[in-house]
């Protein structure tokens, strides 16, 4: 190792505060530490490769190492490096806020940038609170989310998050979020209490459940339903067919606002633009972060509906809230310069098209006795772990403990592949591969599991 390799590790070690993790799973071995990235691939300190199988963070669509996204970058930074969009536009940002709005569906034109996903969800419930106060229905406050789902870390968004583990240690948090079940239907059977649901009666139940719980607590207090078009923790859930069809006619019954939370499923997770466009659905607010600038430079968004936006547009009224950094020029640049390469290489087409050779190279992987489940959409797949198939039965959190922290992220980054495991429900890996994969990173990616996890199962 040589000196300035060594001084990197020494400071990982000494000074950086990990999120989400544990330190003492360092106390013995080197931080692994990412020093590069092409195309699908990221290098380790050591010059290891690795098969990016999460995009990053469910971020990294156009791949690692683009010039041009950096030369955006440099370009905006030498002529307007920051100006904030308190009271003043800057002309990125606006082509940026036109752009997007032309990709929605609906009249989703007004685009209130932040710095993240997080904020995003933050900023549409404050949005949903004040919009029902200036319009003359002040009770309404309150929002719907679904077990399990993670909205992000600010003080409302880990309210409206559905992780109890989360936000125990950070109560109280902000009052007046529910909780209903997700659209889990390889589990529909201990959710409902009724056996053998198919999928559409599944996802009409789990969508009556919002009905019941805005009537429990009251249509004229409930703002909002919070929803990603494919829930990520748990393990990709994706709606069953007539949810969100249903789910819309619930919030247009009540008046609620229903709020699509696509910081993983927008920009072309799913094989289109907005994620609820692959299921068919209209939201009235869309949060939208990641992909948006391939993680090239830090941006998120809310995008509302126009008639949100009707209250706001006279005499004192104000939304007052903002981020220094929102809707960065640096970032605004970059993410029009993503989006030309997503037009350029039509990135949604090659998603669309390689959906189905994700799916199978992954389904392959069901004669592996701990392979309970595939599920997923697009580029955007977990895969969830059990102890017996026929009852899927799950591990114990002991076992849990064992296989997932114990053994099988660091196997599977030792074999060569980033992805996740994740126990925040039941456990699963998720793999995400940035959107210009095709059937060589599957086959990888296929061939590091199945080794990987033949061996977890021996280990058991
Ligand atoms: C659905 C969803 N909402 C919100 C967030 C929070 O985004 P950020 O980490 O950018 O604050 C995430 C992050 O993964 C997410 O997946």
């Amino acid at each position: 190792m040589t000196q300035p390799e060594h001084d990197v590790l020494k400071a990982a070690q000494d000074n950086l505060w990990l999120h989400f993790t544990r330190h003492s799973a360092y106390q013995q071995s080197e931080i692994p530490t990412i020093v590069r990235g092409e195309g699908s691939y990221v290098y380790d300190i050591h010059g290891k490769r690795y098969l990016d199988g999460l995009a990053g963070l469910f971020v990294v669509q156009v791949g690692h190492g683009r010039q041009e996204l950096a030369e955006a970058a440099a370009k905006q930074a030498q002529e307007l490096a920051f100006f904030p969009l308190w009271s003043y536009a800057h002309p990125k940002a606006a082509e940026l806020a036109q752009r997007l709005a032309a990709y929605t569906p609906g009249e989703l034109n007004r685009v209130f940038f932040t710095t993240g996903g997080g904020e995003a969800v933050e900023t549409a419930w404050k949005l949903a609170k004040q919009y029902y106060k200036l319009i003359g229905k002040p009770l309404k406050h309150k929002v719907i989310s679904r077990q399990i789902a993670y909205h992000g870390t600010p003080q409302g968004a880990l309210s409206i998050t559905g992780i109890p583990a989360f936000k125990q240690m950070f109560e109280p948090l902000v009052p007046g979020s529910v909780r209903v079940p997700n659209t889990n239907h390889y589990r529909a059977d201990e959710i409902t209490g009724v056996k053998g649901m198919t999928p559409e009666e599944y996802g009409f139940w789990a969508a009556e459940r919002v009905a019941r719980a805005i009537e429990m607590e009251g249509p004229d207090t409930v703002a909002a339903v919070f929803a990603e078009p494919v829930q990520n923790a748990g393990g990709c859930f994706p709606p069953p067919p007539g949810y969100f069809q249903r789910l819309r006619e619930i919030c247009d019954e009540y008046d609620v606002l229903l709020v699509s939370d696509e910081v993983i499923c927008a920009f072309g997770r799913l094989g289109t633009m907005f994620g609820g466009q692959k299921f068919d659905y209209v939201p009235d607010i869309i949060t939208c972060a990641k992909g948006m600038t391939s993680g090239y430079s830090p941006i998120g968004a809310m995008i509302a509906h126009e008639r949100l936006f009707e209250p706001f547009k006279d005499g004192d009224t104000m939304f007052a809230h903002g981020y220094t950094f929102g809707g960065h020029p640096v970032s605004a640049a970059v993410a029009l310069a993503n989006l030309d390469i997503f037009e350029r290489e039509d990135l949604l087409g090659h998603v669309t098209a390689n959906e189905p050779r994700f799916k199978q190279t992954l389904d392959d992987l069901r004669d592996l006795p701990i392979v309970g489940d595939v599920r997923g959409s697009g580029y955007f797949w977990g895969i969830e772990l059990v102890k017996d198939k026929a009852t899927k039965e799950t591990f114990t959190a002991d076992e849990s403990e064992r296989l997932l922290r114990g053994y099988l992220s660091k196997a599977l980054f030792d074999a060569g592949l980033y992805c996740r495991a994740d126990d925040r429900g039941d456990p699963v890996i998720q793999l995400a591969p940035p959107l210009i994969a095709g059937q060589k990173e599957f086959d990888e990616i296929g061939a590091i599991l199945r080794g990987v996890l033949a061996e977890a199962w021996a280990q058991l």
